[in-house]
């Protein structure tokens, strides 16, 4: 059976919006200006990468995506959206475009896309303490995603490696520190927390986290070179960003045409450790590819 990428992702786009939109508080509700906040970030048509990569990782386990991994989903796609807002406030990229609109502080003010970053993240573990999983597997869960945003090779940490990078000759160990945990942390975890969602043995879960690894790192390699090559209506944020922020990019240590090559060459790594799920990983593999041939 051909897998056809499109129909996994738009599946997924629909199943993770319904549930952000019964998650989180309606934009009436008091107070009304920070709801409306999360709300203009959140619904702004982010690709939902990180919760289609949980379903199908499940998906690889069971044979099937299980109901209630879109509510897990939408957790970390909060998570991800806090990191975004906060990500663009002037004190860290300074940028005024993202998902194709006015970035949360310009819309609301600092204020209020500070606290509305916040108030995601708190969302996030609210939801993930009600997971529909075994009670044993959902504190695994809420484990591991926090440890992969914390400041310990997770988000925080890679961003705040990141700020500091900025205007000085990046090596590659740095650039592979930075990528491996202010991005790949998260892309990584939500491959493991489906696997463990879906009550995946231990030799599954190895598989998933090489799998999420690598194309952890792809993804954000991805994300560098479409900086450089693609325009700012394509992408929906500011393009060319990193090369005046002085950023330390994959391209930036390595070329466009080596950074391409890696991003390959992970992502074909990336699919060997998923042997052991047979035909099952398809999807996984379907959406793996898209990472590396995305074009926004
Ligand atoms: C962008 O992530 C930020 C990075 C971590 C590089 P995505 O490319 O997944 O952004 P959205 O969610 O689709 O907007
Ligand atoms: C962001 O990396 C990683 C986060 C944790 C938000 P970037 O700064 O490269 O993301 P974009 O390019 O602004 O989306
Ligand atoms: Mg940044
Ligand atoms: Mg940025
Ligand atoms: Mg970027």
């Amino acid at each position: 059976m051909s897998i056809d990428v499109q129909t996994i992702l738009s599946h997924g786009v629909a199943a993770t919006d319904a549930a952000l939109e019964q998650l989180l508080p309606a934009a009436t509700v008091v107070p009304t200006s920070i709801h409306s906040a999360m709300r203009h970030s959140i619904f702004a048509g982010g690709k939902r990468l990180r919760p289609v990569l949980a379903m199908q990782a499940a998906a690889a386990v069971v044979g099937a995506v299980p109901a209630g991994v879109e509510r897990m989903g939408a957790a970390i796609e909060m998570l991800h959206t806090y990191s975004l807002i906060h990500d663009d406030l002037p004190a860290l990229d300074n940028d005024d475009l993202r998902r194709g609109k006015p970035t949360c502080h310009v819309a609301y003010g600092e204020a209020i896309a500070i606290l509305a970053g916040d108030a995601l993240q708190t969302q996030a573990w609210e939801v993930m303490a009600g997971l529909a999983c075994p009670p044993a597997a959902t504190v695994r869960i809420v484990h591991l995603v926090a440890q992969a945003v914390g400041t310990v090779d997770g988000m925080i940490g890679g961003q705040v490696l990141d700020i500091e990078s900025e205007q000085k000759k990046p090596t590659a160990e740095l650039v592979d520190a930075i990528h491996r945990a202010k991005t790949g942390a998260l892309i990584r975890v939500s491959v493991v927390a489906g696997g463990v969602f879906a009550s995946g043995d231990e030799a599954q879960i190895a598989a998933l986290d090489v799998f999420g690894r690598k194309a952890g790192l792809a993804f954000q390699i991805v994300d560098d070179i479409l900086d450089v090559t693609q325009d700012s209506a394509q992408l929906g944020k500011t393009a060319g960003k990193d090369l005046t922020s002085e950023k330390a990019t994959w391209p930036a240590v390595f070329g466009l045409e080596q950074s391409q090559r890696d991003a390959d060459r992970l992502i074909a790594e990336a699919f060997a450790a998923l042997d052991i799920f047979g035909g099952r990983a398809e999807g996984l593999k379907a959406v793996a590819r898209y990472l590396v041939e995305r074009r926004s």
